[in-house]
């Protein structure tokens, strides 16, 4: 416990992440109206549009700030043309810089249907999936596999021209996320929704590629490090039909970097779409976590765009620090923070155009505070 409070590090980023991030500050500042707040949250400037201004990707301060806060909170990242010289997005620093230098290892997406929440399939709304059948996180290795920045081209601009990514899997790599796999089925209040069992994962494609096989190896091998958590595998391509038809299957999944990617943005989908989706990169002795759609340029600037994504990564982020820190001031308004928003959602009031409605990103927040509001009377 820090009785000084904790140093939270904002970046509210390009196109529609300031606009979400003013929201979660309002939440945050909500949470923290019964008492001194037991943190300081503290915004610096950073991403593509910056670096069109200034040339920088981020402002100094602010790279001090995210190496020594407690936690970060991010909006997004990515501006059209905000491209730096050797061709990466500008903004880059922020997100996978971050992954890289603060060894987040872990990238943490719940992935969960709240009652109220629409889905949208082939442009309609429809009740595809029950909230009684959704419930699970996917965690995903963060720092290597095909995004370790061992990759290049050969024989440039010639007709033979190749381009090469290396895929790393390591040992450490493998082992320290794969035990947070485990560790959180032990620690979640809650098993598959299917049938109770506390059960996790493996998603990789070991009947093809090496690196998969030693994870799958490296899976099994921890495994016996909790003999009360089930264990389960699947190949990628058949989990990719699986989670939509029977995502009660899941509790925790693990995979590698890449393929984790991509089946977190499909998991999404289950859970009403990205614009409630909300991730944490979660390392030894830091975390940073974000609202995962993106800087959404064609929105920018319309206060039209989904907050609820960066309230959950607000949730995760007290969640994560609370535990951490063995502190209820944190946990507490986690607790409350959910409960709020469920209510919310469950109203059905707070649809934003995401959602089929009309409700904007201020309209979402106001509501949100209200029911803090009330839930604090
Ligand atoms: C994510 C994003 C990032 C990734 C991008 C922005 C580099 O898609 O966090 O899932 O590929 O990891
Ligand atoms: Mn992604």
């Amino acid at each position: 416990m820090k009785d000084a409070g904790y140093e939270i590090a904002v970046f509210p980023g390009d196109g529609t992440g300031p606009e979400v991030v003013r929201e979660g500050q309002r939440v945050l500042a909500a949470l923290a109206e019964s008492g001194p707040a037991p943190w300081h949250a503290t915004e610096y400037a950073g991403g593509g549009q910056y670096y069109l201004r200034s040339g920088r990707e981020w402002d100094p301060e602010g790279q001090a700030a995210a190496h020594r806060a407690d936690a970060i909170l991010l909006g997004a990242v990515g501006w059209p043309g905000a491209t730096l010289p050797n061709g990466d997005i500008a903004g880059r620093a922020l997100v996978l810089g971050l992954r890289e230098s603060l060894d987040l290892f872990a990238n943490v997406r719940p992935c969960r249907l709240y009652p109220g929440v629409q889905h949208r399939i082939s442009g309609e709304y429809r009740e595809v999936w029950s909230p009684k059948n959704v419930d699970m996180v996917i965690v995903r290795e963060n720092t290597e596999d095909l995004y370790t920045p061992a990759r290049g081209r050969l024989r440039r601009a010639d007709e033979t021209e190749v381009a090469i990514d290396t895929r790393i899997i390591t040992r450490k790599g493998a082992e320290r996320v794969i035990r947070y796999a485990f560790g959180l089925a032990r620690a979640r209040a809650r098993g598959a929704p299917g049938d109770g069992v506390r059960r996790v994962t493996c998603v990789d494609k070991s009947n093809v590629m090496e690196g998969c096989r030693f994870f799958r190896e490296t899976f099994d091998r921890v495994a016996t490090e909790f003999p009360e958590i089930e264990r389960d595998y699947a190949y990628v391509d058949a989990f990719s039909q699986w989670l939509v038809r029977n995502p009660e299957r899941y509790n925790v999944v693990v995979a590698t970097n890449m393929m984790g990617d991509i089946i977190t943005d499909l998991a999404a989908v289950l859970q009403g779409g990205m614009g409630f989706a909300s991730g944490g990169n979660i390392g030894a002795g830091h975390g940073m976590f974000e609202p995962v759609h993106g800087s959404a340029p064609k929105y920018a600037g319309k206060n039209q765009v989904n907050p609820f994504a960066t309230f959950f990564a607000l949730e995760q982020m007290l969640r994560w620090l609370g535990g951490q820190h063995q502190d209820a001031r944190l946990t507490g308004p986690a607790d409350r923070l959910e409960r709020a928003l469920a209510a919310v959602l469950q109203s059905g009031a707070a649809r934003t155009y995401d959602q089929g409605g009309t409700v904007t990103t201020s309209g979402a927040g106001d509501l949100v505070l209200r029911a803090l509001r009330e839930e604090a009377r």
